[in-house]
Protein backbone atom coordinates (compact mmCIF):
# COMPACT_ATOMS: atom_id res chain seq x y z
CA UNK A 1 0.00 0.00 0.00
CA UNK A 2 2.67 2.22 0.69
CA UNK A 3 4.35 2.08 -2.21
CA UNK A 4 1.73 3.73 -4.25
CA UNK A 5 2.71 7.57 -4.85
CA UNK A 6 0.58 9.92 -3.28
CA UNK A 7 0.46 13.87 -4.15
CA UNK A 8 -2.36 16.22 -1.99
CA UNK A 9 -3.85 19.29 -3.43
CA UNK A 10 -5.05 21.72 -1.04
CA UNK A 11 -7.43 24.19 -1.90
CA UNK A 12 -7.78 27.87 0.15
CA UNK A 13 -8.57 30.19 -2.96
CA UNK A 14 -11.29 31.17 -1.09
CA UNK A 15 -12.03 34.62 -0.12
CA UNK A 16 -14.02 33.46 3.20
CA UNK A 17 -16.11 36.71 3.00
CA UNK A 18 -17.93 35.27 5.80
CA UNK A 19 -14.92 35.96 8.31
CA UNK A 20 -15.10 39.92 7.61
CA UNK A 21 -11.40 39.94 8.12
CA UNK A 22 -8.79 41.81 6.31
CA UNK A 23 -6.56 38.31 6.74
CA UNK A 24 -7.53 35.56 4.25
CA UNK A 25 -9.65 32.95 5.88
CA UNK A 26 -6.64 30.38 6.31
CA UNK A 27 -4.22 32.17 7.95
CA UNK A 28 -7.00 32.63 11.19
CA UNK A 29 -5.35 30.43 13.95
CA UNK A 30 -6.56 27.36 15.60
CA UNK A 31 -4.78 26.64 18.26
CA UNK A 32 -2.04 28.61 17.53
CA UNK A 33 -1.62 27.53 14.17
CA UNK A 34 -3.25 29.06 10.55
CA UNK A 35 -6.13 26.73 9.28
CA UNK A 36 -3.84 25.53 6.17
CA UNK A 37 -1.38 24.60 8.42
CA UNK A 38 -3.38 22.29 10.08
CA UNK A 39 -4.69 21.32 6.62
CA UNK A 40 -0.97 20.78 5.63
CA UNK A 41 0.07 18.98 8.44
CA UNK A 42 -2.76 16.19 6.91
CA UNK A 43 -1.68 16.83 3.59
CA UNK A 44 2.07 15.76 4.44
CA UNK A 45 0.87 12.96 6.07
CA UNK A 46 -0.77 11.78 3.02
CA UNK A 47 1.82 12.53 0.51
CA UNK A 48 5.46 13.73 2.55
CA UNK A 49 6.73 14.84 -0.65
CA UNK A 50 3.97 16.39 -2.95
CA UNK A 51 1.71 18.75 -1.75
CA UNK A 52 0.47 21.65 -4.11
CA UNK A 53 -1.57 24.50 -2.11
CA UNK A 54 -4.10 26.39 -4.68
CA UNK A 55 -4.58 30.34 -3.08
CA UNK A 56 -6.21 33.54 -4.47
CA UNK A 57 -4.37 35.94 -6.56
CA UNK A 58 -2.72 38.44 -4.25
CA UNK A 59 -2.73 36.68 -1.52
CA UNK A 60 1.34 36.16 -0.59
CA UNK A 61 0.97 36.07 2.74
CA UNK A 62 -1.13 32.59 2.08
CA UNK A 63 1.91 31.64 -0.14
CA UNK A 64 4.50 32.44 2.23
CA UNK A 65 2.38 30.09 5.13
CA UNK A 66 2.07 27.20 2.68
CA UNK A 67 6.22 27.09 1.57
CA UNK A 68 7.48 24.88 1.59
CA UNK A 69 4.59 23.12 -0.31
CA UNK A 70 4.12 24.49 -4.31
CA UNK A 71 2.13 26.93 -5.07
CA UNK A 72 -0.60 27.18 -7.46
CA UNK A 73 -2.40 30.79 -7.90
CA UNK A 74 -6.56 30.44 -9.42
CA UNK A 75 -7.14 33.89 -11.03
CA UNK A 76 -10.64 33.16 -10.44
CA UNK A 77 -12.91 32.20 -8.07
CA UNK A 78 -14.80 29.18 -10.41
CA UNK A 79 -15.52 26.53 -8.50
CA UNK A 80 -13.84 23.78 -6.77
CA UNK A 81 -13.01 21.86 -10.50
CA UNK A 82 -11.91 24.89 -11.55
CA UNK A 83 -9.63 24.98 -8.00
CA UNK A 84 -8.02 21.88 -9.05
CA UNK A 85 -7.20 22.46 -12.52
CA UNK A 86 -5.29 25.68 -11.41
CA UNK A 87 -2.68 22.54 -9.42
CA UNK A 88 -3.03 20.75 -13.23
CA UNK A 89 0.80 20.89 -13.15
CA UNK A 90 1.38 19.02 -10.05
CA UNK A 91 -1.18 15.93 -11.42
CA UNK A 92 -0.55 15.79 -14.66
CA UNK A 93 1.87 13.05 -15.42
CA UNK A 94 1.13 11.52 -12.24
CA UNK A 95 -0.20 8.12 -11.12
CA UNK A 96 -1.30 6.86 -8.12
CA UNK A 97 -3.50 8.75 -5.51
CA UNK A 98 -4.55 12.86 -5.33
CA UNK A 99 -5.89 13.87 -2.49
CA UNK A 100 -8.01 16.86 -2.95
CA UNK A 101 -8.38 18.57 1.19
CA UNK A 102 -9.78 21.95 1.80
CA UNK A 103 -7.46 24.74 3.64
CA UNK A 104 -10.59 26.03 5.76
CA UNK A 105 -11.12 22.37 6.89
CA UNK A 106 -8.39 21.94 10.04
CA UNK A 107 -9.26 18.34 11.50
CA UNK A 108 -9.14 15.49 9.09
CA UNK A 109 -6.96 12.93 10.51
CA UNK A 110 -4.13 10.67 8.51
CA UNK A 111 -6.46 7.42 9.59
CA UNK A 112 -9.14 9.17 7.78
CA UNK A 113 -7.30 9.62 4.62
CA UNK A 114 -5.27 6.39 4.95
CA UNK A 115 -9.31 4.86 4.80
CA UNK A 116 -9.95 6.54 1.42
CA UNK A 117 -6.57 5.57 0.44
CA UNK A 118 -7.90 1.71 0.97
CA UNK A 119 -10.72 2.30 -1.30
CA UNK A 120 -9.03 3.08 -3.70
CA UNK A 121 -6.91 0.02 -3.45
CA UNK A 122 -10.49 -1.76 -3.35
CA UNK A 123 -11.02 -1.12 -7.21
CA UNK A 124 -12.67 2.36 -6.40
CA UNK A 125 -11.48 5.35 -8.96
CA UNK A 126 -12.40 7.97 -6.65
CA UNK A 127 -13.25 7.56 -2.75
CA UNK A 128 -15.26 10.52 -1.46
CA UNK A 129 -15.38 10.77 2.59
CA UNK A 130 -18.73 11.44 3.69
CA UNK A 131 -20.40 12.67 7.00
CA UNK A 132 -23.77 12.60 8.80
CA UNK A 133 -23.91 16.75 10.24
CA UNK A 134 -26.18 17.41 12.53
CA UNK A 135 -27.72 20.23 10.07
CA UNK A 136 -27.07 18.66 6.16
CA UNK A 137 -28.91 21.95 5.09
CA UNK A 138 -25.87 23.19 2.18
CA UNK A 139 -23.40 20.74 2.29
CA UNK A 140 -23.35 18.35 -1.53
CA UNK A 141 -25.36 15.17 -1.04
CA UNK A 142 -23.42 11.71 -1.48
CA UNK A 143 -26.48 10.03 -4.11
CA UNK A 144 -25.63 5.88 -3.93
CA UNK A 145 -26.94 2.86 -6.19
CA UNK A 146 -28.68 0.08 -4.99
CA UNK A 147 -25.10 -1.94 -4.34
CA UNK A 148 -24.49 1.19 -1.98
CA UNK A 149 -21.71 2.66 -4.04
CA UNK A 150 -21.27 6.12 -5.03
CA UNK A 151 -22.87 6.94 -7.60
CA UNK A 152 -22.70 10.84 -8.08
CA UNK A 153 -22.74 14.09 -5.66
CA UNK A 154 -25.33 16.74 -6.24
CA UNK A 155 -25.14 20.13 -4.24
CA UNK A 156 -27.56 21.20 -2.37
CA UNK A 157 -28.52 24.31 -4.84
CA UNK A 158 -29.00 21.43 -7.39
CA UNK A 159 -30.98 19.01 -5.30
CA UNK A 160 -34.05 17.50 -5.66
CA UNK A 161 -36.46 17.30 -2.90
CA UNK A 162 -35.68 13.57 -3.22
CA UNK A 163 -31.41 14.25 -3.22
CA UNK A 164 -31.74 16.39 -0.36
CA UNK A 165 -33.30 13.54 1.57
CA UNK A 166 -29.88 11.93 1.19
CA UNK A 167 -28.37 11.98 4.70
CA UNK A 168 -24.38 11.01 3.99
CA UNK A 169 -23.08 14.35 2.52
CA UNK A 170 -19.75 15.46 1.12
CA UNK A 171 -16.87 16.46 3.24
CA UNK A 172 -15.00 17.98 0.25
CA UNK A 173 -12.20 15.19 0.66
CA UNK A 174 -11.42 12.93 -1.90
CA UNK A 175 -8.78 10.36 -3.24
CA UNK A 176 -9.09 10.25 -6.94
CA UNK A 177 -6.95 8.55 -9.44
CA UNK A 178 -4.01 10.84 -10.36
CA UNK A 179 -3.58 9.59 -14.22
CA UNK A 180 -7.54 9.76 -14.83
CA UNK A 181 -7.94 13.08 -12.61
CA UNK A 182 -6.86 16.08 -16.01
CA UNK A 183 -9.37 14.34 -18.51
CA UNK A 184 -12.10 14.66 -15.56
CA UNK A 185 -11.28 18.30 -14.87
CA UNK A 186 -11.26 18.38 -18.65
CA UNK A 187 -14.69 17.69 -19.20
CA UNK A 188 -16.05 19.77 -16.01
CA UNK A 189 -18.58 22.30 -17.09
CA UNK A 190 -20.19 25.12 -15.35
CA UNK A 191 -23.99 23.84 -16.00
CA UNK A 192 -25.59 24.46 -12.77
CA UNK A 193 -27.14 26.23 -10.00
CA UNK A 194 -24.52 28.06 -9.00
CA UNK A 195 -22.46 28.46 -12.50
CA UNK A 196 -19.43 27.08 -10.94
CA UNK A 197 -16.88 24.26 -12.41
CA UNK A 198 -17.44 21.57 -9.21
CA UNK A 199 -15.33 19.03 -8.40
CA UNK A 200 -17.83 16.80 -7.43
CA UNK A 201 -18.96 16.25 -10.80
CA UNK A 202 -15.96 14.02 -11.42
CA UNK A 203 -17.61 11.31 -9.70
CA UNK A 204 -20.50 11.23 -12.55
CA UNK A 205 -17.97 11.36 -15.11
CA UNK A 206 -15.79 8.20 -13.61
CA UNK A 207 -19.29 6.18 -13.43
CA UNK A 208 -19.78 7.16 -17.07
CA UNK A 209 -16.42 6.27 -17.85
CA UNK A 210 -17.45 2.50 -16.36
CA UNK A 211 -15.53 2.95 -13.14
CA UNK A 212 -16.54 2.28 -9.61
CA UNK A 213 -16.55 4.98 -6.79
CA UNK A 214 -16.67 4.68 -2.94
CA UNK A 215 -17.91 6.81 -0.21
CA UNK A 216 -16.20 6.82 2.69
CA UNK A 217 -17.69 7.90 6.04
CA UNK A 218 -16.13 9.62 8.31
CA UNK A 219 -16.29 11.61 11.59
CA UNK A 220 -18.49 15.03 11.24
CA UNK A 221 -16.09 16.61 14.04
CA UNK A 222 -13.12 16.11 12.07
CA UNK A 223 -15.44 17.95 8.93
CA UNK A 224 -15.92 20.83 10.91
CA UNK A 225 -15.35 23.71 8.34
CA UNK A 226 -14.75 27.10 8.97
CA UNK A 227 -16.63 29.71 7.33
CA UNK A 228 -17.19 32.20 9.86
CA UNK A 229 -16.13 33.45 13.47
CA UNK A 230 -18.69 31.40 15.53
CA UNK A 231 -16.63 28.17 13.59
CA UNK A 232 -13.52 29.67 14.13
CA UNK A 233 -14.45 29.74 17.69
CA UNK A 234 -15.79 25.96 17.28
CA UNK A 235 -12.87 24.67 15.96
CA UNK A 236 -10.55 26.37 18.65
CA UNK A 237 -12.96 24.68 21.44
CA UNK A 238 -12.49 21.58 19.60
CA UNK A 239 -9.23 21.55 19.10
CA UNK A 240 -8.49 22.75 22.86
CA UNK A 241 -10.72 19.51 24.01
CA UNK A 242 -8.49 17.30 22.13
CA UNK A 243 -5.08 19.23 23.49
CA UNK A 244 -6.53 18.48 26.75
CA UNK A 245 -7.71 15.39 26.63
CA UNK A 246 -4.46 14.20 24.92
CA UNK A 247 -2.30 16.20 27.96
CA UNK A 248 -4.21 13.79 30.57
CA UNK A 249 -4.09 10.95 28.79
CA UNK A 250 -0.12 11.51 28.34
CA UNK A 251 0.27 11.87 32.19
CA UNK A 252 -0.24 15.05 33.17
CA UNK A 253 -2.85 16.76 35.80
CA UNK A 254 -5.55 19.34 34.81
CA UNK A 255 -6.94 20.75 37.86
CA UNK A 256 -9.74 22.71 35.78
CA UNK A 257 -9.18 21.42 32.02
CA UNK A 258 -11.55 23.77 30.89
CA UNK A 259 -9.19 26.84 31.78
CA UNK A 260 -6.39 25.63 30.42
CA UNK A 261 -5.37 26.41 26.67
CA UNK A 262 -3.15 24.66 24.94
CA UNK A 263 -1.14 25.33 21.68
CA UNK A 264 -0.76 22.40 18.68
CA UNK A 265 2.48 21.69 19.69
CA UNK A 266 2.56 22.24 23.32
CA UNK A 267 5.00 19.07 25.14
CA UNK A 268 4.19 18.21 28.76
CA UNK A 269 6.34 15.67 30.25
CA UNK A 270 4.85 13.01 32.93
CA UNK A 271 3.18 14.23 36.58
CA UNK A 272 3.28 17.67 35.31
CA UNK A 273 0.74 19.99 37.25
CA UNK A 274 -1.45 22.69 35.46
CA UNK A 275 -3.60 24.96 38.04
CA UNK A 276 -6.44 26.60 36.57
CA UNK A 277 -6.56 29.01 34.22
CA UNK A 278 -3.13 28.51 32.16
CA UNK A 279 -2.51 29.37 28.68
CA UNK A 280 0.12 27.94 26.58
CA UNK A 281 1.31 30.10 23.21
CA UNK A 282 3.42 27.98 20.66
CA UNK A 283 6.72 26.30 21.24
CA UNK A 284 6.60 25.51 25.38
CA UNK A 285 8.41 22.55 25.94
CA UNK A 286 7.56 21.26 30.03
CA UNK A 287 9.50 18.32 31.73
CA UNK A 288 8.42 16.09 34.43
CA UNK A 289 6.84 17.04 37.57
CA UNK A 290 6.56 20.39 36.66
CA UNK A 291 3.76 22.26 38.41
CA UNK A 292 2.45 25.54 36.64
CA UNK A 293 0.55 27.64 39.16
CA UNK A 294 -2.96 29.74 37.85
CA UNK A 295 -3.00 32.59 35.72
CA UNK A 296 0.65 31.86 33.92
CA UNK A 297 1.07 32.92 30.49
CA UNK A 298 3.80 30.82 28.20
CA UNK A 299 5.29 31.14 24.89
CA UNK A 300 8.84 29.81 23.43
CA UNK A 301 9.81 28.45 26.81
CA UNK A 302 11.43 25.68 27.87
CA UNK A 303 10.91 24.64 31.66
CA UNK A 304 12.95 21.77 32.64
CA UNK A 305 12.33 18.93 35.32
CA UNK A 306 10.65 20.03 38.99
CA UNK A 307 10.50 23.39 37.70
CA UNK A 308 8.02 25.37 39.62
CA UNK A 309 6.18 28.55 37.99
CA UNK A 310 3.33 30.91 39.16
CA UNK A 311 0.92 32.36 39.82
CA UNK A 312 1.32 35.15 37.59
CA UNK A 313 4.24 34.03 36.11
CA UNK A 314 4.76 35.19 32.32
CA UNK A 315 7.85 33.13 30.19
CA UNK A 316 7.93 34.84 26.92
CA UNK A 317 10.19 33.52 24.21
CA UNK A 318 13.84 32.42 24.61
CA UNK A 319 12.67 31.80 28.98
CA UNK A 320 14.71 28.29 29.63
CA UNK A 321 14.36 27.60 33.30
CA UNK A 322 16.96 24.49 34.35
CA UNK A 323 16.16 21.99 37.13
CA UNK A 324 14.31 22.74 40.25
CA UNK A 325 14.06 26.62 38.77
CA UNK A 326 11.26 28.64 40.26
CA UNK A 327 9.45 31.40 38.93
CA UNK A 328 7.27 33.51 41.12
CA UNK A 329 4.52 35.81 41.07
CA UNK A 330 4.52 38.69 38.36
CA UNK A 331 7.69 37.82 36.88
CA UNK A 332 8.17 38.12 33.54
CA UNK A 333 11.38 36.15 31.74
CA UNK A 334 12.71 36.46 28.32
CA UNK A 335 15.38 35.60 26.39
CA UNK A 336 17.22 34.02 29.57
CA UNK A 337 18.42 30.97 31.36
CA UNK A 338 18.03 30.12 34.72
CA UNK A 339 20.14 27.54 35.90
CA UNK A 340 19.25 24.77 38.23
CA UNK A 341 17.44 25.74 41.41
CA UNK A 342 17.47 29.15 40.68
CA UNK A 343 15.18 31.68 41.89
CA UNK A 344 13.11 34.86 40.77
CA UNK A 345 9.80 34.77 42.85
CA UNK A 346 8.44 38.18 42.78
CA UNK A 347 7.73 41.13 40.70
CA UNK A 348 11.08 41.31 38.41
CA UNK A 349 11.81 41.59 34.98
CA UNK A 350 14.71 39.27 33.74
CA UNK A 351 15.78 39.51 29.96
CA UNK A 352 18.76 39.15 28.06
CA UNK A 353 20.42 37.67 31.16
CA UNK A 354 21.91 34.16 32.18
CA UNK A 355 20.96 33.57 35.75
CA UNK A 356 23.39 31.03 37.09
CA UNK A 357 22.65 28.14 38.98
CA UNK A 358 21.02 28.57 42.70
CA UNK A 359 21.11 32.48 42.30
CA UNK A 360 18.26 34.22 44.07
CA UNK A 361 17.07 37.10 42.14
CA UNK A 362 14.71 39.39 44.86
CA UNK A 363 11.53 40.92 44.41
CA UNK A 364 11.33 43.78 42.22
CA UNK A 365 14.71 42.98 40.29
CA UNK A 366 15.36 44.51 36.90
CA UNK A 367 17.60 44.03 33.96
CA UNK A 368 17.77 47.17 31.97
CA UNK A 369 18.61 45.46 28.82
CA UNK A 370 17.64 47.88 26.64
CA UNK A 371 19.31 51.24 25.84
CA UNK A 372 16.77 52.87 23.33
CA UNK A 373 18.76 51.27 20.30
CA UNK A 374 20.49 48.16 21.32
CA UNK A 375 19.48 45.24 23.73
CA UNK A 376 22.17 43.87 26.12
CA UNK A 377 22.97 40.93 28.28
CA UNK A 378 23.19 40.39 32.20
CA UNK A 379 25.16 37.69 33.39
CA UNK A 380 24.47 36.84 37.05
CA UNK A 381 26.68 34.21 38.60
CA UNK A 382 26.22 30.82 40.28
CA UNK A 383 24.80 31.54 44.16
CA UNK A 384 25.32 35.09 43.50
CA UNK A 385 22.22 37.06 45.42
CA UNK A 386 20.41 40.29 43.65
CA UNK A 387 18.96 42.35 47.05
CA UNK A 388 15.32 43.88 46.42
CA UNK A 389 14.92 46.44 43.88
CA UNK A 390 17.88 46.13 42.24
CA UNK A 391 18.06 47.69 38.44
CA UNK A 392 21.01 45.51 36.75
CA UNK A 393 21.96 48.17 33.77
CA UNK A 394 23.19 45.56 31.10
CA UNK A 395 25.50 44.84 29.48
CA UNK A 396 26.77 44.09 33.26
CA UNK A 397 28.32 41.21 34.98
CA UNK A 398 27.48 39.11 38.99
CA UNK A 399 30.44 37.03 39.59
CA UNK A 400 29.40 33.93 41.30
CA UNK A 401 28.93 34.26 44.71
CA UNK A 402 28.23 37.93 45.39
CA UNK A 403 25.55 39.46 46.95
CA UNK A 404 24.44 42.93 45.82
CA UNK A 405 22.17 45.36 48.36
CA UNK A 406 19.12 46.01 48.35
CA UNK A 407 17.66 49.37 45.71
CA UNK A 408 21.32 49.04 44.33
CA UNK A 409 21.67 50.22 40.91
CA UNK A 410 24.50 48.31 39.28
CA UNK A 411 26.99 49.92 36.13
CA UNK A 412 29.70 47.70 36.49
CA UNK A 413 30.51 44.30 36.83
CA UNK A 414 31.00 42.84 40.42
CA UNK A 415 33.57 40.08 41.04
CA UNK A 416 32.89 37.00 42.29
CA UNK A 417 31.81 36.69 46.17
CA UNK A 418 32.24 40.64 46.42
CA UNK A 419 29.43 42.74 48.46
CA UNK A 420 28.58 45.34 46.01
CA UNK A 421 25.71 48.61 46.99
CA UNK A 422 25.30 51.35 44.92
CA UNK A 423 22.70 53.63 46.67
CA UNK A 424 23.24 56.81 48.27
CA UNK A 425 24.38 56.29 52.00
CA UNK A 426 21.69 56.05 54.77
CA UNK A 427 22.84 58.89 57.75
CA UNK A 428 20.69 60.12 60.35
CA UNK A 429 20.35 63.37 62.83
CA UNK A 430 19.90 61.98 66.39
CA UNK A 431 16.71 63.94 68.10
CA UNK A 432 16.57 65.84 64.48
CA UNK A 433 12.66 65.08 64.01
CA UNK A 434 11.45 65.70 67.39
CA UNK A 435 13.45 69.38 66.92
CA UNK A 436 11.72 70.02 63.43
CA UNK A 437 7.91 69.44 65.03
CA UNK A 438 8.65 71.36 68.01
CA UNK A 439 9.65 74.24 66.06
CA UNK A 440 6.82 74.26 63.45
CA UNK A 441 4.47 73.91 66.41
CA UNK A 442 5.93 77.28 67.69
CA UNK A 443 5.31 79.18 64.99
CA UNK A 444 2.24 77.54 64.08
C1 LIG B 1 -18.00 22.14 -1.18
C2 LIG B 1 -18.52 20.94 -1.97
C3 LIG B 1 -19.70 20.33 -1.22
C4 LIG B 1 -19.28 19.94 0.18
C5 LIG B 1 -18.69 21.15 0.91
C6 LIG B 1 -18.10 20.70 2.22
C7 LIG B 1 -18.11 21.37 -4.35
C8 LIG B 1 -18.70 21.79 -5.62
N1 LIG B 1 -18.92 21.37 -3.27
O1 LIG B 1 -19.02 23.10 -1.16
O2 LIG B 1 -20.18 19.19 -1.92
O3 LIG B 1 -20.41 19.44 0.90
O4 LIG B 1 -17.64 21.73 0.14
O5 LIG B 1 -17.68 21.83 2.94
O6 LIG B 1 -16.95 21.01 -4.29
N2 LIG B 1 -12.19 26.90 -3.28
C9 LIG B 1 -11.20 27.39 -4.11
N3 LIG B 1 -11.54 27.94 -5.29
C10 LIG B 1 -12.82 28.02 -5.72
C11 LIG B 1 -13.83 27.53 -4.88
C12 LIG B 1 -13.48 26.97 -3.66
O7 LIG B 1 -10.01 27.32 -3.78
O8 LIG B 1 -13.04 28.53 -6.83
C13 LIG B 1 -11.81 26.30 -2.01
C14 LIG B 1 -12.25 27.13 -0.83
O9 LIG B 1 -11.23 28.00 -0.41
C15 LIG B 1 -12.52 26.07 0.22
C16 LIG B 1 -12.93 24.85 -0.59
O10 LIG B 1 -12.45 25.07 -1.90
O11 LIG B 1 -11.36 25.73 0.94
C17 LIG B 1 -14.43 24.63 -0.61
O12 LIG B 1 -15.05 25.75 -1.17
P1 LIG B 1 -16.49 26.22 -0.70
O13 LIG B 1 -16.92 27.36 -1.49
O14 LIG B 1 -16.49 26.36 0.78
O15 LIG B 1 -17.35 24.93 -1.13
P2 LIG B 1 -18.84 24.66 -0.77
O16 LIG B 1 -19.70 25.43 -1.69
O17 LIG B 1 -19.03 24.84 0.67
CA1 LIG C 1 -17.49 25.54 2.60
Amino acid sequence: MTTVPACAVVLAAGVGSRMKSDQPKVLHPVAGRSLLAWSLAAARAAAPDAVAVVIGPDAPAVAAEAHPADVFVQNQRRGTGDAVAAARPAITGRTGDVFVLFGDTPFVRPETLDALRAARRDGAAIAVLGFRPADPARYGRLIRGVDGALDRIVEAADASAEELAADLCNSGVMCLDAEKLPGWLDRLTADNAQGEYYLTDVVALARADGLACAAVEGDPAEMLGVNDRAQLAEAEAAAQAQLRAAAMAEGATLIAPETVFFCWDTRLGRDVVIHPHVVFGPAVTVGDRVQIKSFSHLEGAVLADDVVIGPFARLRPGANLERRARVGNFVEIKKARLGEGAKVNHLAYVGDADIGAAANVGAGVITCNYDGFRKHETVVGDGAFIGSNCALVAPVTVGDGAIIGAGSVVTRDVAEHALAVARGRQTELPGWAERFRDQANEKG
